[in-house]
């Protein structure tokens, strides 16, 4: 259930049909969305906050140790809810605590990002880092609401905006063109645009509904998730900076590649991305990223079978193909095609 501000009574009954309250934030949305919530009157219950620490290297089992043993220390019990309040980090890890928790207990997301508003929060994916591997430990669970707040972003830092901006993109590509302004190939963009992000909730919302265990047309949400999640999962491990969202946006020049050569998609199309992606996101230096390390983490992709590496392409905007199995020496090469566009001097001016 997607709820907005003026949905706040219909959230209070909610909550009060609970024993317990449990409020789960990090350290940033303690000191910038509590005083949002406090100013609303969001929660009008007692509640008992449970504080962790921010950022994707937090989102592990000890994490979920502590949430568990904050639980148990305050004696939750069946009927106790969590009220996760941040971006994706903290609806992951706060849903799966909850959804293992005495076998589970309910949960409602607050996202305080962008990318946790329009994607993270919505759908019912829950999980952690395990091993160096993304969002490998998790379950599927569906939060009891999902509360839509914009004043949040009001705070947030421009990459962590970008970051949502590209899976707004994103839904350009696999869904509906109406998410890829004219402007976005011109000129940086304002990320904060309210009537999409609601489309964009909309859109995630629908299609999480109908398939809610990924096993079909799901899967098209994974649009440039392959390269990009290895590319995330890399960089964090060697301490180096990318959010989720930059790492599908550079992983989407792959997935154009690919897309041009399994499904015929017309060669304008990535000219027209590789555009957007100039004027908009990070130009990274990825010269020195091994391929090798990429390869054996794409390995591990959840949306593999029996060995095979498969993508998300597309035949063209809006007509998006699941679960295309692409040769190892392809995805080398959709590779060096990323590395090679962001050395390109035409796009950068350099
Ligand atoms: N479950 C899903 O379907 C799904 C989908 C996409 C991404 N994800 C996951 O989401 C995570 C990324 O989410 P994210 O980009 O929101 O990152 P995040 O939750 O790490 O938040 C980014 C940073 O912004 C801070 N922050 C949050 N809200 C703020 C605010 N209002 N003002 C100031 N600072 C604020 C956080 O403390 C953090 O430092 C990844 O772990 C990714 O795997 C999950």
């Amino acid at each position: 259930m997607i709820l907005y501000k003026n949905d706040i009574a219909k959230l209070n009954e909610i909550i009060t049909s609970h024993t317990k309250v449990f409020v789960l934030l990090d350290e940033n949305t303690e000191k910038f969305c509590l005083q949002i919530i406090n100013s609303i009157d969001l929660l009008k219950s007692n509640t008992i906050k449970i504080v962790i620490p921010s950022g994707e290297q937090n989102k592990n089992i000890e994490t979920v140790q502590y949430i568990w043993s904050r639980l148990v220390e305050n004696h939750a019990d069946r009927k106790s809810l969590l009220i996760n309040i941040g971006g994706g980090m903290v609806t992951d890890i706060g849903g799966f605590a909850a959804s293992c928790y005495q076998r589970g207990i309910d949960f409602i997301n607050v996202p305080t990002t962008l990318l946790g508003l329009i994607d993270a929060a919505v759908g019912g994916k829950t999980g952690i880092d395990f091993q160096g591997l993304k969002n490998q430990i998790g379950v599927f669970s569906q939060p009891l609401a999902v509360v839509i707040l914009f004043e949040f972003l009001e705070t947030l830092h421009k990459r962590e905006l970008l970051s949502g901006l590209a899976e707004i993109i994103k839904y350009g590509f696999i869904v509906d063109k109406v998410f890829l302004e004219a402007r976005l190939q011109n000129s940086p963009v304002n990320p904060v645009n309210p009537v999409l992000i609601k489309k964009a909730i909309e859109v995630k919302d629908e299609i999480t509904c109908q398939d809610t265990t990924e096993h079909g047309r799901r899967k098209i949400l994974n649009f440039g998730h392959t390269v990009g999640h290895a590319l995330e999962t890399y960089l964090l491990d060697n301490h180096q900076e990318i959010r989720h969202g930059e790492g599908v946006a550079l992983g989407i020049v792959s997935a154009l590649y690919l897309s041009e050569k399994y499904c015929n998609l017309s060669h304008d199309i990535t000219l027209y991305y590789k555009d957007i992606y100039s004027k908009n996101f990070n130009r990274f230096d990825l010269t020195k990223i091994p391929v090798d390390d990429l390869m054996e983490i794409m390995r591990h992709d959840k949306k593999n079978e029996g060995g095979d590496i498969r993508f998300v392409l597309i035949e063209d905007i809006g007509k998006p193909v699941y679960d295309v199995v692409v040769k190892p020496e392809d995805v080398v090469d959709s590779i060096t095609y990323l590395i090679d566009y962001l050395n390109d001097a035409d796009y950068w001016g350099k």
